[in-house]
């Protein structure tokens, strides 16, 4: 790697998670420290939108020091300081934006404002030196169902999304009727490895020929068929409620990319920690002749050196922004 690659500091406060990241050009990690706050929150069964702002600002700095640390650079040696704006919690996203200014001010470094949802979309392609447009995202997380045409960077169009609950919502929803604990995907995720048979439950997409999703309906059925099979073990429930989820990704986002004729296929987002939908994912691409890219280890769950990737990719368009910057809740791609 030359000596002169831009380094990037990101911050990214949108959620539950705090979390700094630096990286240095479009494939060097160098470090990436994620304080999460399950603790404070699993005993209210989902995100505490005044307890989550509130454990960002106790730690932070402390994040951003250790991100730093690893990283063996001190601030003066950063290129530009990247922070997620939304979507998010305002109160979440605020903590890191405010911070980010602060250190942009006082250090001379240029701001970045990055999407959260291009944080995932890029957070699978840092290996790539030339990343080759366009591809179809699919990014699944606790607040996003997004399926995405990416025709260069910033350019997005959306192409199918979920009409009610998002992917890692109603992973959530269902661990928390089955009483699996908060957050809720990596335990359905458990118990349906441990399954010998599962439930058949419907496909969760729209019949009416878009590419929306809809879960709710999912959702529903699982809680009828637990009502009416009190006896009926968790595992073969979670099993069969994974595997509908698996079909309808499966269905829509491979429909997408053979409509477009797009042969290259990213997902990303916290939903893509989940090794039986990856598994899924790289059987099907490679049945169709696709190429997948799929975020490794933190790189799927909010993390701040996603968010330093994507901000990267505005350092070298210059595509700085000014310290009036304010957080967008309800920011889109
Ligand atoms: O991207 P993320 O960390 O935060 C948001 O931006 O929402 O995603 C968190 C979501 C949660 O709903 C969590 O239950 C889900 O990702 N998740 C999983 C798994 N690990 C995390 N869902 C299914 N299977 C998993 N292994
Ligand atoms: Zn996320």
């Amino acid at each position: 790697m030359a000596k002169h690659e831009p380094v990037i500091l990101g911050i990214e406060t949108s959620c539950d998670d705090t979390s700094a990241g630096v990286v240095q050009g479009s494939s060097k990690i160098l470090s990436n420290i994620i304080s999460s706050q399950v603790k404070i929150h699993s005993e209210f069964g989902g995100v505490v939108p005044e307890l989550a702002s509130r454990s960002h600002l106790e730690n932070i700095y402390i994040v951003i020091e250790e991100a730093l640390k690893q990283a063996a650079l001190k601030l003066e040696a950063i290129d530009g300081i990247a922070v997620t704006y939304g979507p998010g919690l305002v109160g979440s996203l605020l903590v890191g934006i405010e911070v980010a200014k602060s250190l942009s001010y006082v250090y001379k470094k240029p701001l970045l404002k990055v999407n959260h949802l291009e944080g995932h979309i890029f957070s699978s392609l840092f290996m790539e030196k030339n990343i080759k447009f366009p591809f179809i995202a699919l990014i699944v997380s606790g607040g996003h169902t997004e399926l995405v045409k990416v025709s260069a960077f910033g350019r997005y169009s959306i192409i199918g999304q979920t009409r009610d609950d998002a992917v890692g919502e109603v992973f959530d929803k269902v661990a928390k009727l089955l009483e699996l604990g908060y957050p809720g995907g990596p335990e359905v995720e458990k118990l349906a490895a441990r399954a010998s048979f599962e439930i058949k439950f419907p496909e969760a997409v729209m019949k009416d020929g878009s590419f929306d999703f809809s879960f709710s309906g999912l959702k529903t059925a699982v809680r009828n068929y637990k009502h009416n099979n009190l006896d009926i073990d968790n595992n073969s429930l979670c099993s069969g409620f994974q595997q509908a989820v698996i079909a309808a990704l499966l269905n829509k986002t491979f429909k997408v990319a053979l409509k477009n004729n797009i042969k290259r296929l990213v997902l990303g987002g916290g939903v893509i920690a989940n090794k039986t939908i990856c598994e899924a994912f790289v059987k099907k691409a490679k049945k169709e002749g696709l190429d997948l890219f799929i975020p490794t280890g933190k790189l799927c769950t909010d993390n701040g050196a996603m968010i330093a990737l994507a901000g990267y990719h505005k350092y070298l368009k210059k595509q700085f922004c000014e310290l009036d910057l304010n957080a967008d809740p309800g920011l889109t791609l």
